[in-house]
């Protein structure tokens, strides 16, 4: 059983769905899930062993503003996270072509900068032919939470 932390960054809802409806089945899976849009501090990852970020894409490739701080502290202060293992969702928008999903790419860049291992591939969702955000991570997480 793994402690996951599911890192929500989020604009308008969309990534807060999806990690809303990702929570249950990681429950039933057997894991001790905590869903949070709040996190701020690299501190606050530290009880849990696996990190999901569910990050969606604003302005043109930028990280949403609630999980900024934390993606900046990361950057900046490195905290050693070498003992955790993560997993990224990153929503966007083709018709942004060069910046498509660039917040979860960067978040994803900056966890790997600090040590931590990711589980699996990066999933990018795309809102100009994927209406429902959760359907896509629904199918996805299967076989992440195998590798979990
Ligand atoms: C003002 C604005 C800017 C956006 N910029 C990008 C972008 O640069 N790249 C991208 O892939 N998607 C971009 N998107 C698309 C969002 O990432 C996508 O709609 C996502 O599902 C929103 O998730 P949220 O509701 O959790 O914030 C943008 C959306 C808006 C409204």
């Amino acid at each position: 059983m793994a402690k996951i932390l599911i890192l929500v960054g989020t604009e308008s809802g969309n990534a807060q769905m999806v990690a809303d409806a990702l929570k249950p089945v990681l429950d039933a899976a057997g894991h001790a899930v905590e869903v949070t849009d709040k996190a701020t501090r690299p501190a606050e990852l530290a009880g849990h062993d696996v990190l999901l970020a569910v990050c969606a894409t604003h302005g043109s490739g930028d990280i949403p503003t609630n999980i900024l701080p934390l993606a900046e502290a990361l950057e900046r202060d490195r905290p050693d996270l070498s003992g955790h293992r993560y997993g990224v969702i990153a929503l966007g928008d083709m018709t942004y072509q060069d910046t498509f999903c660039g917040g979860g790419k960067k978040v994803d860049k900056v966890l790997e900068l600090c040590g931590a291992r990711r589980i699996g591939d990066r999933l990018e969702v795309d809102a100009s032919t994927q209406p429902l955000p959760d359907d896509e991570a629904l199918a996805w997480i299967e076989g992440w939470k195998v590798l979990v």
